[in-house]
């Protein structure tokens, strides 16, 4: 490898770069490619933390074997179970049928379910210590960010947190693994997507263990995705904790559903109104092409949202209804929402959007528009209303 991967004196990393996959679990696509991280602690034993996709594993055991000089793994921390950091596990036992694979008593049934391993495991609990040689790891379970085994696995003398999927990113290593070698703007958004779509559905209990890490000094996060934060690990930590705790930036998004452009123009009305209010950060999305992803990243990044939709079948217009439901599904909370439901003969989207302000704990602002047929005068004013008036919320300054 001709790029830097030591972490301290003997931790490396030796993660892999998907630039290949389409779609992160086959739904949320990966424009930028993603790094599937492992690391690599060469002491009187030989400790791997965690694996990578099954798909990158001959490239992963050559970064192992140039490191290990032929040593067998002793133990294989697995910090969570998905397959993509699962994946390389078997191919791992078959080379080393000695090695001891260290989990939580949830990490056994999935090693069982997805793989038939029930040999050789070694079941740790919450700050347990294992003493490696020179160094000594300390398990701490944090389950629940985001399945039910994640734990996380801390480097006592050298202050590094392999943290499993928190702290993690989209967006494969360009380069440098290392925060002071990266751009991080490139990191930023990839940061807010990855986490409000993989892992805020658990955001009070992701908040929750962050919060519990607070009593450990750490010198280093290092993530099973995106870069290794050794300058600046708080930044990181902060991140993870504001996104957890619901904080978001000034700025809002409006999303429209449109099938003929009538709902696109009272949407833009809505986005003039926040401009009105001196809002500056103002994204404007068509549903239909811009992916749920972004969708839901933005939404989760800034303070206010403006949804539109037009009918369809009685319902919300299918992109819409599958971002309301993605929505709800993560508990967003907080934002000031603003509604505007479009219908020609059947209805329906309104109805909708106004049980998502019941699903969720939001800040609906008043009054919902509602337009038949083209838009009127009437209603774009109303929905120019409406976004001046979520933009308003948003700056703190007047109430209903
Ligand atoms: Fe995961
Ligand atoms: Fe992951």
């Amino acid at each position: 490898m001709s790029y830097s991967n030591k972490l301290s004196g003997n931790v490396y990393w030796v993660g892999v770069n998907d630039r290949e996959t389409e779609l992160f679990e086959n739904l949320w696509p990966l424009p930028n490619g993603i790094s599937y991280n492992s690391y690599l602690l060469v002491d009187e034993k030989v400790v791997l933390v965690d694996t990578v996709k099954i798909d990158y594993q001959e490239d992963y055991l050559e970064k192992i074997m140039e490191l290990t000089n032929d040593r067998p793994i002793d133990y294989l921390i697995i910090n969570h179970m998905e397959p993509d950091h699962s994946g390389s596990i078997k191919e791992l036992l078959r080379l080393f049928p000695e090695m001891k694979i260290i989990g939580n008593s949830k990490t056994t049934g999935f090693l069982k379910g997805f793989y038939g391993i029930e040999d050789n495991i070694m079941e740790v609990t919450n700050n347990d210590t294992l003493d490696v040689g020179e160094k000594t790891l300390e398990f701490h379970i944090t389950p629940m960010v985001h399945w039910p085994e994640t734990m996380m696995t801390y480097l006592q003398e050298d202050n590094i947190i392999f943290s499993g999927d928190v702290f993690g990113s989209f967006g494969a290593i360009k380069g440098s693994i290392f925060d002071d070698e990266i751009d991080l703007e490139f990191y930023e958004d990839e940061i807010m997507r990855y986490f409000s779509n993989i892992v805020g559905k658990y955001s009070p209990i992701a908040a929750k263990h962050i919060k519990s890490l607070s009593d450990l000094e750490i010198d280093i996060v290092a993530t099973t995705h995106g870069p290794v934060w050794r300058n600046n690990p708080q930044y990181i930590i902060d991140k993870y904790l504001s996104m957890s705790t619901f904080n978001a930036e000034e700025g809002a998004v409006v999303v429209y559903g449109t099938m003929y452009g009538n709902t696109k123009k009272i949407a833009e009305e809505a986005a003039a109104g926040l401009s009105a209010a001196g809002i500056k950060e103002v994204k404007l999305y068509d549903a239909s092409k811009t992916d749920k992803s972004y969708l839901i990243s933005d939404i989760w990044k800034y303070k206010g949202a403006i949804l539109a939709s037009c009918s369809y079948n009685n319902e919300l217009f299918p992109p819409m209804l599958s971002l309301v439901e993605a929505l709800e599904n993560r508990g967003i909370q907080k934002r000031y929402f603003g509604f505007i439901g479009t219908y020609s003969w059947s209805g329906g989207a309104l109805k909708r959007l106004e049980q998502f302000a019941d699903n969720c704990n939001i800040n609906l602002v008043e009054p919902k528009v509602e337009n038949q047929y083209a838009p009127t005068n009437k209603n774009l004013k109303k929905a120019f209303n409406l976004g001046k008036k979520v933009g308003e919320k948003i700056k703190g300054g007047k109430t209903n």
